[in-house]
């Protein structure tokens, strides 16, 4: 089983970013957490990240015959980027949207997301432990619908 993380802009400042809301917690630390859940699941792991919104539409068109599915953080991108939502509507791997906080809990502007309706699931405000949390979910969910 193959699995895509992809992470949106500014997760590549995770640790120092706003620590009382994201945690200390640096993105390698986080990749090397869920690096190891996949070890023990038999996952093949792919990890992203990128500031760039048409470079992480190319990443979610990537995943068609890539990937079995995905953790999505899209950070920003989750709130505002149609062109997101488009390519996973397009690509139609199954994904589960990861955030470290609870975005239902935050401001107006960061209460709605753009990509929610499409996926699996969501896991959020869990903080780095969220992505553990969503690729075991995941797992479990592309391993029930494969048997
Ligand atoms: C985030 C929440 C977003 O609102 C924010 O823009 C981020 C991170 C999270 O993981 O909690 O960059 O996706």
């Amino acid at each position: 089983m193959r699995v895509a993380v992809l992470n949106g802009p500014n997760l590549n400042l995770l640790g120092t970013r706003e620590p009382e809301l994201y945690g200390t917690d640096r993105l390698a630390d986080i990749e090397r957490a869920v690096q190891a859940r996949a070890d023990e699941l038999g996952v093949a792991l792919d990890w992203t990240q990128t500031n760039h919104e048409g470079e992480f539409v190319e990443l979610v068109q990537g995943l068609a015959g890539r990937a079995d599915g995905a953790l999505v953080n899209a950070a920003a991108f989750t709130h505002t980027s149609v062109a997101v939502r488009d390519a996973l509507l397009a690509v139609d791997v199954p994904f589960v949207e990861v955030h470290l906080t609870n975005i239902f809990a935050r401001e107006p502007a960061r209460r709605r997301s753009l990509l929610a309706d499409l996926a699996v699931g969501i896991v959020a405000g869990f903080g780095a432990h969220g992505y553990v949390l969503g690729m075991d979910a995941l797992v479990t969910h592309l391993n029930r619908r494969g048997s």
